[in-house]
Parts: C-alpha cells; structure tokens; sequence
C-alpha cells in the first residue's frame, strides 16, 4: 500500500490539516516530515477545534499511529504542552501512538533568540519569520552543530552536549548580534526533564514506516507550510528553512522514492501569504477584507501560529502550475470555496505578462516575481450560502464553473473541495 502525500501547494496556510483529518480516517499512520512549531493546522470536529502545531493533525482519529519524521524541527517545551492539551481533549497521547525521528533536530532557547536577533539584524530586508527558531535550528542541522532528539536517549552526555550548543550560541548572540547571552543552567535542567519525559517516544521511525508500508498499511504524510516557502524551490530568501514539497516527505521520513501514491495538494480557492515576499495577485481593497475576514472566527485570514493578518489576493494559477510541477501532484484539494460567495466578480490569474510578453509559466521560478502583472479572467460570483453543501449538485452553476476551469488549466482533478470549517463541510467529487 502506498504512501499518500499531502502538500501546500500555495504559501503555507491552504488548509491542510482539515484535509488531512479527512483522509487519515483512512490510514494507519500519520505523519509529519518538515517545518517545526511555525506550523498551524487548525481541525475542527463538533464543538471542539484543535490547533496543531507539531503533531500531525491526523491524530485526532483515535485509529492513527502519528509521526514526527527526522526532517522536522522540534521544540520539546511545545511539543509537552501539545502533548498535554490533546490529553486533555481526550486524545491518547502515549508512546504507542506518538513517535519521534531520532535524527529530528530539537529546537532550544537559543534558537529563538538567534531568530529574534537576526530578523532584528536584518531591518529592511526582514523575513518576518514566526520566530520560532526555526532557520537557526536548521543552520545548526546543516552545520553539523545540531541537537537530535537521540541525545535524550543517553542521559549522561546530554548535559555536556547541551551546554556546548549554548556555549556556541551565545558567542554568536554577543559578538554577533550584541544579545543578551542565555544562561546555560536551567536550560540544561529543562532539557534533562524532556529527556525523560519523551525517552520513551523517540524510535527509528524510518523502520516503522517501511515495515508497516511492506505490510500494506497506509501512510499519509503530511507536510506544513506550501510550496512557495520550500527553501530550494519557494520564493527565495521570503521562505522558510526546510521541505515542505512532496520529496521531503522521503528525506524527512527516510522512506524510498518507489513508495509514492497520491499527491494530493491543497490550494485554497484564492490565495494568502504571511510575512514580506512579493505577492502579484494580492488585493488590498473592500474584496481583501471579504476574503480575509474579521478575525472572529478561528478560521479567518490571522496566523494559527503569530495571529498576524494575512495578506491575501486572488488565486494564481501560474504559481500553481508551478507547485503541480515541483510536487507530482496527482489531484488537488480547493479549500474555502465558500469565502467567495457574495463577490460579484471573482478572478483568477492564468498568466503574467512582462514587457509585453505573457508567461503561463514562470520564466525564472517563483524566486523573481517582481515586475510580472498578472493577467485575469473574471468570472461570475455567486450569491449562495455553500455552507450546507456536500455533493457537486448541491454546488451553484458559476462554483461549478470556476472549478472546472481551475481543473482544465492545470490538468488534474479536483476532488476535494471544502466549504466550511467542520468536519463534515466537504464536497468529495467522486
Ligand atoms: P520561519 O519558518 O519561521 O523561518 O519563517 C519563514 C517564512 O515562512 C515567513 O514568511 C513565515 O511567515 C512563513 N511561514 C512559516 N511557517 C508558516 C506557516 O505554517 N504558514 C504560513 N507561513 C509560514
């Protein structure tokens, strides 16, 4: 049985764990291969919503084994009070549910604060990271300095361990940034009290996976963040350190490239972006504040993680030719279709056009968008409440028609679509 992938297809924020939720009532493990606590995936099942930010949203059917791959980065203090607040929501948290990658790279104290420093050091040319220590937690991965989360399966070097990490940070906080250095102590107290709380969940997850895949179990990976913020493919330097494509899940699973079922990626029916980058279809007028809404639903354009307002625009199809390539997505997920009723209009972006030559594709990936004006085609909105809708004929004529046209450009089926944030709001096009 194969793996099944799903990614962002557009800048991280498409959806994802909802839809995830949805197909893990089909697998057997669920797993999370890339990114670290700068995720968000909010689920909501009856009156309960779960935000998620390092387990995978899948663990919220009690069926599910869930995963933490060894190309995440985890940061244990959030990972405990993940832990416990899924407890408390009646969810089985224990170490035959939840497994961690010996090789994921743990994220400390010290990591946060080189986040904080070297966006402050940055000024103008800011990121707008989550600050969640993120691209310092993956520098040390790729300069060999890292922590994996195998040092809390030896007790008796991880303080020296530890320390030299903090050691090393704080020269780079004081003489390079001019920060306030961190003191080592209670920080290597901490990281002794999450060694053995989470000794008994870290394991070789890469073995787990291909045993139960060779015995024909279901594996749904799910990735965090989308595309656009993959470091070698997204819109470089505006992008986050690791993979959120679909070949990250092999590398942050350590699974083989023979084991891939479906790629399903999910876009939503417009599109948004947090932090700096360009954006060419983004809207700033009345029809942002329509599609971005008030803020006073939990599923609102405001981060999970930062509760930043996202910049948000209409849905740009030269970006998502672009993701359908780099991931081998084989069918596509439309979320927030129901955001769009009550527009007159609604346009979708199918091409850029540049000194008066038109792209369909990006001439020079997706890193230098500057410059490109996107070409439009409007559409009929429509008026109706799609809330209540849950099979294709329940949807009205022009939402039929927008979504034929997305599947006719890009060449591969909607099969998804959600129009709400429950559950069960989900049209599945069969
Ligand atoms: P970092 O991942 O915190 O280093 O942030 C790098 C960039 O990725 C920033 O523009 C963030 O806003 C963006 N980013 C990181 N995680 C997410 C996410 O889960 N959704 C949307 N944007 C994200």
């Amino acid at each position: 049985m194969p793996l099944d992938i799903v990614i962002g297809a557009q800048w991280g924020d498409e959806g994802k764990g909802r839809m995830v939720d949805l197909l893990a009532s089909q697998a057997d493990y669920v797993a999370r291969y890339n990114g670290g606590d700068n995720a968000g995936h909010t689920v909501t099942v009856g009156e309960q919503t779960f935000k998620l930010h390092l387990i995978p949203s899948g663990i919220i059917h009690s069926h599910t084994i869930g995963v933490l791959g060894s190309g995440m980065v985890v940061n244990p203090a959030t990972l405990l009070e993940e832990m416990e607040r899924l407890r408390a929501a009646d969810v089985e948290i224990t170490p035959r549910r939840l497994r961690i990658a010996f090789g994921a790279h743990l994220i400390t104290p010290a990591h946060r604060a080189l986040d904080a420093a070297q966006e402050a050091a940055r000024g103008k040319g800011k990121i707008g990271t989550t600050l969640r220590g993120i691209g310092p937690a993956y520098t040390d991965k790729v300069s060999r300095h890292g922590l994996r989360a195998e040092i809390f399966l030896d007790p008796a070097s991880l303080p020296e361990k530890v320390e030299a990490h903090l050691a090393r940070a704080n020269r780079l906080l004081t003489r390079l940034y001019t920060a306030e250095p961190l003191d080592p102590a209670p920080i290597v107290e901490q990281f002794r009290a999450y060694a053995e709380t989470l000794r008994p969940y870290i394991g070789d997850i890469s073995s787990l996976l291909h045993t139960a895949l060779r015995k024909g179990k279901r594996v749904l990976a799910e990735g965090a963040q989308g595309t656009l913020l993959d470091l070698d493919q997204g819109t470089y330097p505006f992008v986050t350190s690791s993979t959120p494509i679909a070949p990250g899940a092999l590398t942050g699973l350590g699974l083989g490239v023979g084991c891939v079922g479906r790629v399903i990626g999910v876009t939503k029916a417009f599109q948004t972006r947090v932090g700096a980058g360009p954006f060419p279809t983004e809207v700033e007028d009345s029809t942002a504040e329509h599609l971005r809404g008030t803020g006073a639903n939990p599923w609102d354009e405001f981060g999970t993680t930062t509760g930043r307002p996202r910049r948000v625009g209409w849905l740009d199809l030269v970006l998502l030719r672009y993701a359908l390539r780099v991931n081998g997505v084989t069918e596509l997920a439309l979320t927030k279709l129901d955001v769009l009723s009550g527009l007159e209009r609604i346009r979708l972006c199918t091409a850029y056009r540049r000194d008066g030559e038109t792209f369909t594709d990006l001439p020079f990936g997706p890193g230098s968008l500057e410059g490109f004006e996107p070409v439009y085609q409007d559409f009929p909105g429509w008026q109706e409440d799609l809330r209540a809708a849950r099979r294709w004929e329940d949807l009205p004529d022009a939402a039929c028609d927008y979504i034929l046209h997305i599947e006719d450009q890009m060449g591969v089926p909607v099969t998804l679509v959600s129009v709400g944030p429950e559950r069960e709001q989900v049209v599945e096009i069969v």
